[in-house]
């Protein structure tokens, strides 16, 4: 059985307002995107397909990953202009794995029990994604901020990824999503597993720490995990 991982750094951070895409900016030296790479080298996964912005190939492949030596990245392929768009290209890269492992490459820490984890759900179930019961209580509002729902705290998670499926399974549900050309409220794969198959998505324990970064203050709180 083929285990790739696909991991996604072709955003533009618009939410850090940082000159450098937030997947380039440094973590104790080293890029944001280095930490993601290096759990997925030393860890069971067979492959991963580095998924980069525009241009930002020929950087990735020189002072990432041949500089920090990462075997299993066999391909560096340019994203799209949305998350999804970036999943479908690299989707169709990677046609001869069984599971594919789709990971937000501005997430630094997912370490080897998340991993393990996530094989052993994604062979159990075919499709699942790592979370966090959230810590907060979390009410929907409507436009004018009025309070319209409280979910019940234990059945709220926070998604994160990796997001792992049986490959046959995700990319079926990118085609049927193309096909559509429905892409309203889509920011992760669970969600197009959900609305394009009938199969059920599992959640597996993520950690607290598996942070993506996204505003300023999450490089300060990545730097205190390290
Ligand atoms: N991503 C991608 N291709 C895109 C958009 C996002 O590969 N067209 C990746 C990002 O690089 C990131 C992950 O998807 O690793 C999660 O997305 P997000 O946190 O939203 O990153 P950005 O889109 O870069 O940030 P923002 O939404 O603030 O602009
Ligand atoms: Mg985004």
């Amino acid at each position: 059985m083929k285990h790739t991982a696909i991991v996604l750094a072709a955003g533009k951070g618009s939410r850090m307002h940082s000159d450098v895409p937030k997947q380039f900016l440094l973590l104790a030296d080293r890029p944001v995107i280095y930490y993601a790479l290096r759990a997925f080298e030393e860890s069971f996964l067979d492959e991963v397909v580095l998924v980069t912005g525009e241009g930002q190939d020929a950087y990735c492949r020189k002072e990432i990953v041949e500089k920090y030596g990462f075997s299993k990245v066999k391909q560096i392929i340019p994203g799209g202009k949305e998350r999804y768009d970036s999943v479908y290209r690299a989707l169709c890269k990677v046609e001869d794995c069984d599971y594919v492992y789709i990971h937000d490459g501005a997430r630094p820490f997912p370490d080897e029990d998340i991993l393990i984890r996530a094989r052993q759900c994604v062979e159990e179930y075919g499709a699942c994604a790592a979370g966090m019961p959230t810590k907060d209580t979390i009410r929907i509002v409507d436009g004018q901020c009025v309070v319209k729902d409280t979910p019940e705290r234990k059945y709220v998670w926070q998604m994160q990824t990796p997001q792992a499926f049986s490959y046959r399974l995700i990319r079926t549900a990118y085609d049927r999503l193309f096909e559509k050309g429905d892409f309203e409220g889509i920011t992760d794969d669970a969600m197009v597993v959900e609305q394009m198959m009938s199969c059920p998505v599992r959640l597996f324990e993520g950690s607290y720490r598996n942070i993506k970064i996204t505003t300023p203050e999450d490089i300060r709180l990545a730097n205190a995990f390290l």
